[in-house]
């Protein structure tokens, strides 16, 4: 525990810290650098000061929901993680729940930040909410999840009110960490279902909020990749780590890391299973090239979830990586293979295509990902393995090529990166490009009040 302690107390001074440099240095390339400010024009974001009962005092309690992990562990280097081993650069042990706080670092480190609510041009609220919900999802406030984000809005109200009111709030925007679902609770359910009704609350309709997933008809939210524990420090890295992606030889066929399936009803996961364990007795390396048609990586009782190398390696060694939804339609193992170079496969368009439009335009799903609707396969017979056996080596080149020009968009840098680096847009710049664009495109006359 007094480690714990010591290491938050870090945490925080760390913070403070580079918020103060960070304003410093906006403020002074405000006046004195004119480049900056022509490159700034329209970009210009604001950082809300928001009391630490919002963020950082929401991390002192990571060990204390009892049915939800605890994620004291996953706090290190801002929310990125351990190093996976002490000698590892781009490398850690991260938790997609703390996308919050990789967001909030990497924003303090944005080069367009003013210190003037006035000539903002978005608003970033460093508000915690996956975490805020943790206490509402799995802990004793469950029965008042409606409540989830009034204590925030109270303070937005109440506090320099004239910040949210000159766009009443249609400039802000903030990031949580879980899939949309959980907060879209409907405010008269009683009693709660799941979830809480942070989405659902007309006080929050006009922000823009980031999630990894979001519901088949996005209200105010738009998805962002989960964090994969890929953080590259600096050019040398990222591009050492491309290399190796391209030379890798691909073994297997296709893979799926992941569990379930094992159960008896009819699903996605079920026929993948099956079909995984039919194929090795009735194809062999001389018929198809590979010398593995399947590989399961059984990630059960999440075992591979901050364990990068269990996942990792076998992706970087198989052709096509299998994504089937899980409890929801999306997972971080789309991200992982995106940055193995695997080339990853669909069964519904929730699971990527109708979700990351800013991330992985729309058009070029054809070009580096597979589509094979689910009915098919778990009702009309049809094989995953003949679909993609059928598609030309030449053209499984083309694909993995493409799959590797999306890994810069896909992956958070870490923060104090090289400057080289900094000039490859990651999924950070991507969602602030994105979070920019939206409040930019709302009708004028929500933003010129
Ligand atoms: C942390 O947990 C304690 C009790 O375990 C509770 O009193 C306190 O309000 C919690 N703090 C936050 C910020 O949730
Ligand atoms: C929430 O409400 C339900 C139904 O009224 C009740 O059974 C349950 O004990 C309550 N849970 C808590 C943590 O108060
Ligand atoms: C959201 O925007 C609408 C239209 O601009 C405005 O009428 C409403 O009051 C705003 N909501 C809040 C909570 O500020
Ligand atoms: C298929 O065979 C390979 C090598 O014999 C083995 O490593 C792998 O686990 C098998 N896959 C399945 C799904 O049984």
């Amino acid at each position: 525990m007094a480690y714990l302690t010591h290491f938050i107390l870090l945490l925080l001074i760390n913070l403070a810290s580079s918020q103060q440099i960070s304003n410093t240095e906006s403020s002074s390339s405000t006046t004195t650098n004119p480049t900056t400010t022509e490159d700034c024009n329209n970009r210009w974001i604001y950082i809300r000061n928001l009391p630490s009962r919002f963020n950082l005092d929401l991390l002192t309690n990571c060990s204390e929901y009892p049915i939800f992990d605890n994620f004291c562990p996953y706090l290190a280097n801002h929310g990125l993680g351990q190093k996976t081993h002490t000698k590892s650069r781009s490398w850690y042990r991260t938790d997609p729940l703390l996308l919050e706080l990789i967001f909030h670092r990497r924003i303090l480190e944005y080069p367009c930040l003013t210190n003037d609510p006035n000539v903002a041009n978005a608003v970033f609220l460093p508000y915690y909410g996956a975490i805020d919900s943790l206490k509402y999802l799995y802990g004793p406030d469950v029965n008042s999840s409606f409540q989830h984000g009034m204590g925030l809005f109270d303070f937005l109200q109440s506090d320099e009110p004239g910040i949210w009111n000159r766009h009443m709030g249609h400039d802000h925007f903030l990031v949580m960490s879980r899939p949309a679902w959980d907060f879209s609770q409907p405010l008269d359910n009683d009693p709660p279902i799941w979830g809480t009704s942070f989405l659902e609350l007309p006080e929050f309709y006009n922000v823009t909020v980031l999630v990894p997933e979001g519901r088949a008809w996005p209200w105010q939210e738009h998805a962002v990749p989960y964090p994969t524990s890929f953080h590259p420090p600096n050019l040398a890295c990222f591009e050492a780590w491309i290399q190796r992606v391209r030379r890798s030889r691909r073994v297997s066929l296709m893979l799926f890391a992941g569990g379930g399936g094992i159960g008896a009803s009819p699903n996605i996961r079920r026929s993948i299973r099956t079909e995984c364990e039919n194929a090795n007795t009735s194809m062999t390396k001389d018929n198809t090239g590979y010398s593995q048609i399947c590989h399961i990586v059984d990630c059960s009782n999440g075992i591979c979830e901050h364990d990068p190398i269990r996942y990792m390696r076998p992706m970087l060694q198989a052709t096509f990586c299998l994504q089937p939804q899980g409890d929801t339609p999306t997972r971080r193992s789309t991200f992982d293979a995106i940055t193995a170079g695997c080339i990853p496969v669909f069964f519904e368009e929730m699971s990527a295509r109708s979700q990351y439009r800013w991330h992985l335009p729309e058009e070029k799903y054809p070009e580096f990902s597979v589509f094979i609707p689910k009915e098919e396969v778990v009702f009309k017979g049809l094989k995953i393995l003949d679909v993609l056996m059928g598609i030309p080596r030449s053209e499984v080149r083309k694909m993995r090529e493409s799959v590797i020009e999306l890994i810069p968009r896909v992956m958070y840098r870490r923060h104090g990166s090289s400057l080289g680096l900094r000039t490859k847009k990651d999924a950070f710049d991507t969602a602030i490009d994105g979070a920019l664009q939206t409040i930019k495109d709302k009708p004028n006359d929500l933003l010129e009040q």
